[in-house]
Formats: C-alpha cells, structure tokens, sequence
C-alpha cells in the first residue's frame, strides 16, 4: 500500500483533499500529533506557528516515505512507530490530534479514540477528516477497500460515546472510488 498511495490519492487530493488538509490543519495548535501519519501528505499544511509536532506510524514503508517527505519540507518533527491504540505519550500532555483517513483503517477505533481522549488535555482537540457509510445501500454494504480501509463506520456516533463533543461537515472525496466518496470532517474536543 504505501509504494502505491500517493499515486492512489493524487486525484483526489488535486480534486479537494489537499485544501480540505489546509483548511482542517490551520486550526492545529500547540503541542500536535498526528495519529496514521501515512506517507505525511499533510505535513506541508500544518501551520508554523504549533509548538511540536510528533508523527506517529505503525506501517514500516509508510514511516520510510514520511520520513522522506519531512526531509524534503525540512520541518521540525519527529516520527514515531505506534498505533493509535496505543500512544506512548502521558495523559493530558496534546493539545491536537490529527486523524486524515485513519479511523477507518485502526483495528480498534474505540481503542483509538479513548486513547485520544486521555492524550488530549482538557480543552484539547481532534482534527479529523474521516470516511463514512455511503447513503446507497449497495455501497454501504461494501464494507472494506484497498487493502483494510473501513469505509462504513460509525465513526462520529463513536467520538461521542467515548466523550468528545463534534462539530463535523459532510464531504465529498471526489476524484476518488464512489465508495469513498461521503467523508465527515472537523473537530471533536474533549
Ligand atoms: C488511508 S491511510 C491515511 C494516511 C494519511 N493519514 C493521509 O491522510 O494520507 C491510513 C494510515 O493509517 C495507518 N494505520 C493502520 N493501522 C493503524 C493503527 N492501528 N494505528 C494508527 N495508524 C494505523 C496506515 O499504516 C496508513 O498509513
């Protein structure tokens, strides 16, 4: 997956993903870490105004091509090897987590998000831009895509059973498969 998700994506980030990735990323501050960090198609957005930045990737090839691309932007950031299910970082130490097509691809997205919630200080955010079921029957039925994306789950019903207050827009991935289409993005604060 990771040889292939930048070309995988290009169209659809030409075709809104990369603005949508600015818009939702101006609003991080302080101490941010991103969750799924992938190949690090948002470290060109993140504003230079945060405190820190720690990119945290399970996948051996994904951390390879984002350690690559932090090179090329020269961004002060490190990169560390975990799932969301489990952040090796202190309670209440985040101010922002970021979460770009990730929820949908987390074994454990309950996990995921109670880890989130501990992290995240009191006040602190979720930034996210996550897929969800698709409103045709015949698409919500598919359940998964390339090679482990979950594209029909609960996922703002699930931020609010593990706490966090959402404020989320639907959209529309275009220029990508139909069945990734419906997306929800925005903020969830604890
Ligand atoms: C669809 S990609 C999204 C990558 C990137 N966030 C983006 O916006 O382009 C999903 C990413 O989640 C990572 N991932 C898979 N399982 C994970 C887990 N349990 N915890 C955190 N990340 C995971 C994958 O390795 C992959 O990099």
């Amino acid at each position: 997956m990771a040889l292939v998700y930048d070309p995988f994506v290009w169209l659809g980030e030409m075709a809104g993903m990369r603005r949508r990735r600015s818009t939702l990323l101006s609003g991080a501050r302080g101490r941010v870490v991103e969750i799924g960090a992938g190949t690090g198609l948002n470290i060109a957005h993140y504003p230079d105004g945060i405190d820190e930045l720690v990119l945290m990737e399970p996948e051996p090839a994904m951390r390879r091509r984002l350690a690559r691309r932090l090179q090329r932007h020269a961004r002060a950031a490190r990169i560390i090897e975990a799932p969301a299910e489990h952040l090796p970082l202190t309670d209440e130490s985040v101010d922002t987590v970021v979460s770009t097509l990730v929820l949908c691809t987390v074994d454990d997205p309950e996990r995921a998000l109670r880890e989130i919630a501990r992290v995240l200080r009191p006040g602190g955010q979720l930034l996210f831009v996550e897929h969800v079921r698709a409103s045709s029957r015949f698409l919500a039925a598919w359940r998964s895509f390339a090679g482990g994306c979950h594209c029909n789950r609960p996922t703002v019903e699930l931020m609010r059973a593990c706490g966090f207050a959402v404020a989320a827009d639907d959209g529309v991935w275009r220029g990508m498969p139909a069945i990734v289409h419906p997306l929800i993005v925005g903020r969830a604060t604890r």
